[in-house]
């Protein structure tokens, strides 16, 4: 760490489960996080072995700490959000940032100000990183075009939502240890979650196999090789696609429930909700297959008796609520980064230690 300011105070290496030991060499090059696509495995594990020490920081008695102080971060969501909105914005708080949330009913944005200009705006009044939530996606992209404050991506459209995926990827290496060769089965509405998207790459830089399963009309073309002829490089990792529920789950380490994401679909994709629960729902009876000790995760908000059960929602295999948790420590850890007050080398090099 470079410049914070009392040792006291400052983030220390904590033993947690699955932690590391052996992490080749750190680097972080970004100056925003956009979406995973473009981030290796060794900035992924540089994110998660900070998130370790945020981690220990929230588990205080007084989670306070001011490695941020005079850090100014502004949530600018033009979407709804619940957790991911409270997330980081207890995360800014936690070290010691100063954090504005500006809620787009009662802005400017009502007034018909550009997404740029609000950037810029934001920017001339000192804020070193602006959290966007869009429905377009792209928009974050946009913004980082026209600001120098660090940009980060909350949510835009289907596209990404890489805070999220680092969440998931925090979580479940907290329980399985290294991903390398882990059944990840995905359940739902893949091709309008952005979860889904940012959880792809995230969990294929870490090795991760991933099962993605709903029905035809909710599983996005792109997945397949033979749908992109021409750049099949380009578009999303390899993935296995399956529409059988059953045969999806069988073996699985983690299994992830998705919400169908209503607000994004076109009529007429899903005969019914209740056909949809009925084929598609992540029940107990269903988890049998899964591996004994297999987590179930969701990245919320959940629609119990819809696309996951309410007792396996609140079961002993889920790590739901953990993942909120997770979600404060590791936007913690990121806030950190992207201020350029910790070095990331030494974040690799403590945790060796
Ligand atoms: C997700 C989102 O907004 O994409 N929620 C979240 O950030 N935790 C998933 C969803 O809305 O279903």
């Amino acid at each position: 760490m470079t410049t914070t300011e009392s040792t006291e105070t400052t983030p220390t290496t904590t033993e947690t489960p699955g932690q590391t030991t052996s992490l080749p060499e750190s680097t972080w090059n970004h100056h925003h996080l956009l979406d995973l696509d473009d981030c290796s495995r060794t900035e992924i594990e540089t994110v998660l072995t900070l998130a370790d020490r945020m981690r220990e920081i929230l588990d205080r008695r007084i989670p306070r700490v001011p490695a941020l102080r005079g850090f100014t971060v502004v949530n600018l969501f033009y979407e709804p959000s619940t957790r991911t909105r409270a997330s980081f914005e207890l995360a800014g708080k936690v070290l010691g940032a100063d954090v504005i949330s500006v809620n787009s009913s009662t802005s400017s944005i009502q007034k018909g100000e550009s997404l740029i200009d609000t950037v810029r705006t934001m920017r001339a009044m000192r804020t070193d990183a602006i959290v966007i939530r869009h429905a377009m996606a792209g928009a974050p992209y946009l913004a980082a075009e026209h600001t120098d404050a660090s940009i980060i991506n909350a949510g835009d459209g289907a596209h990404a939502h890489p805070t999220q995926a680092l969440l998931d990827l925090y979580t479940m290496r907290r329980h399985v240890g290294d991903l390398s060769g882990k059944k990840v089965v995905m359940v739902g509405d893949i091709a309008h979650s952005r979860v889904a998207r940012s959880d792809l790459w995230g969990l294929a830089a870490m090795g991760a196999k991933v099962v993605v399963c709903g029905p035809p009309t909710l599983l996005p073309l792109g997945l397949r090789a033979q749908d992109r002829p021409g750049h099949a490089e380009s578009a999303l990792p390899p993935v296995s696609i399956e529409t059988n529920i059953d045969v999806a789950l069988e073996g699985a380490d983690v299994v992830i429930a998705l919400r169908l994401q209503s607000e994004r679909q076109e009529a007429g994709l899903l005969p019914s909700l209740h056909e949809y629960a009925a084929n598609y729902q992540v029940t107990a009876e269903r988890l049998v297959r899964a591996k004994p000790d297999h987590l179930l995760m969701h990245p919320g908000p959940k629609n119990e008796g819809i696309e996951i059960a309410g007792d396996v929602a609140s079961g002993d295999r889920s790590i739901i609520e953990e993942q909120v948790t997770n979600g404060v420590a590791v936007r913690m850890a990121l806030l950190y980064l992207l201020s350029g007050r910790v070095d990331p080398s030494e974040v690799v090099a403590e945790a060796r230690t």
